[in-house]
């Protein structure tokens, strides 16, 4: 891909806030002070959409709310990497009709990957009418002449075209309010693992700026931020598209050179780009958190070449292993899927074996789905859900028994951790977060809140550390 057909020209961003300022002079004239309620699913590259979208929103006029019905726009960024995402979108799509009917005027948008995909599509444009606009992730940096075409004309508008992707810098952003802030650092996959539909719906794979990733990450940690995630779908080839020599690693050193108190971390990471340099990197650089999610999706060789992931359950093991040594204690998470089509259960269970071997702090754990238009897809499948869920469950025990030892392990230590919000627990009434992105619940005052502070371990479970505030 030429890089100069990548960027989005600065003239064409500018006609894109000529439509915003459209948009804010329309409601003006009517004295109005329109909502918009964003609803989003999927992963934190979504998230990172859909904060970009409110800040296109926020500079056409609108304020927010959590509640559709009070809302002159609902927008439903989506997610199509598996069937329950997308059947949860359609049940939420039908609900709308309900608030649209109520509010003839309100304007109903969905977006996201789901928006890409052909036959969600062509449902939405056929079977859920009072959808008045549907565009893709590669049109989001146009989503402000979208809307005036949908204000204008009262016309529905489609734009999912299939490109090959853009990058589109100088978007306003609105971030939550508290510690964390996301930034994508690339956009895009080029991996086509089997099963997965990402490639085909997020184009190819293009890399930002260093320069603009870097002054994004300064801004956020001038501005308090203290607990920064770069997003890529494989952050491990960042750079590969840029026009100079230059890596994930580099990119994370020159972060690692902004001053501040601040940790930064990274997702995701596909071990076949994995590499020493990447892992003497993290040790070196204080910044960074000591934390990898590293997903390894099977631990069986023939299925691995099955999903096209280009490396083998030993290279993986050296990788964790080299990574360990030069960064003792690393908190270490994974993705795995079970039941691919064809798999036997000797192979699932090489899976639930690599997960006990390599011992996972925590490990995100799905049942294979289908995904039309991919290689997997097509495969024969013969071995029915029933029986992939007794799989799915062995690998549950295990992971849950495992992290609650690795839990276990934390108490009576003091870890420094930052407090991030309120928990729902009154007895620990501050939700905190380890370095390695453990979740701890504190025994604190709120007033701690966006601060790092040190907290004695007391207690823990499989999924949450406790602990209190030392004095
Ligand atoms: N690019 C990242 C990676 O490779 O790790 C994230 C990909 S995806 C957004 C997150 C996870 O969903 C994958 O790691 C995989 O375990 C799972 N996944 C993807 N496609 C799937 C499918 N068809 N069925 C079940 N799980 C799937
Ligand atoms: Fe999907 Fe593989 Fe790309 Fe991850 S690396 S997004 S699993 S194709
Ligand atoms: Fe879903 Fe798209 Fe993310 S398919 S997981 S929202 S990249």
């Amino acid at each position: 891909m030429n890089r100069e057909n990548v960027l989005i020209p600065q003239a064409d961003l500018e006609r894109q806030r000529g439509f915003q300022e459209k948009i804010r002079a329309m409601f003006e004239a009517r004295e109005a002070h329109p909502a918009a309620c964003v609803e989003t699913y999927g992963c934190q590259q979504n998230v990172a959409d859909s904060q970009r979208i409110m800040g296109m929103l926020s500079a056409c006029g609108f304020s927010f709310t959590q509640d559709p019905r009070d809302a002159d726009l609902v927008l439903v960024n989506t997610c199509a990497v598996r069937e329950h995402a997308e059947m949860r979108v359609f049940g939420k799509l039908g609900l709308l009709t309900h608030s649209k009917r109520e509010n003839p005027e309100q304007v109903i948008a969905v977006c996201g990957c789901m928006a890409q995909e052909e036959w969600p599509a062509k449902q939405i444009r056929e079977s859920y009418r009072h959808v008045d606009l549907v565009f893709g992730p590669q049109a989001l940096w146009k989503f402000p002449e979208l809307l005036w075409q949908v204000y204008d004309t009262r016309k529905r508008v489609f734009s999912v075209a299939d490109e090959h992707g853009t990058i589109a810098e100088g978007i306003p952003v609105v971030r939550d309010r508290g510690v964390k802030a996301w930034v994508s650092v690339m956009y895009g996959c080029n991996n086509f693992c089997s099963y997965c539909i990402v490639p085909y719906v997020r184009g190819r794979e293009r890399s930002r700026d260093p320069e603009a990733v870097l002054a994004e990450v300064r801004g956020l940690v001038e501005a308090g931020y203290k607990d920064i995630t770069l997003l890529g779908q494989n952050v491990n080839s960042y750079g590969k598209d840029l026009p100079r020599d230059y890596d994930f690693s580099d990119l994370l050193s020159d972060i690692d050179r902004i001053p501040g108190d601040y940790w930064i971390r990274f997702m995701s990471s596909h071990p076949k780009d994995a590499t020493k340099k990447l892992f003497d990197t993290m040790a070196r650089c204080g910044h960074v958190a000591k934390q990898l999610h590293l997903p390894v999706q099977s631990g069986n060789d023939r299925i691995l070449g099955e999903m096209n992931r280009r490396y083998t359950r030993d290279q993986y093991l050296e990788l964790i292993a080299y990574a360990r040594k030069v960064m003792p204690g690393l908190v270490l998470t994974s993705d795995v899927i079970i039941g691919f089509p064809g798999e036997t259960e000797a192979e699932a269970m090489d899976t639930v074996a690599l997960a006990e071997h390599v011992g996972y702090d925590a490990l995100f754990t799905f049942i294979y789905s289908p995904r039309p238009g991919t290689r997997a897809a097509e495969l024969p499948d013969p071995v029915p859900r029933e029986e992939k869920r007794k799989w799915f469950s062995r690998l549950l025990e295990v992971q849950d028994r495992q992290s609650a030892a690795v839990h276990a392990g934390y108490v009576g230590k003091t870890v420094r951790v930052l407090a991030d919000g309120e928990s729902e627990d009154k007895e620990f009434p501050l939700s905190a977060r380890t370095e390695g992105n453990r979740l701890v619940r504190v025994k604190g005052d709120l007033a701690l809140i966006g601060q790092f502070i040190d907290v004695k371990i007391t207690g823990s479970n499989t999924w949450a550390l406790y602990g209190e505030t030392e004095h």
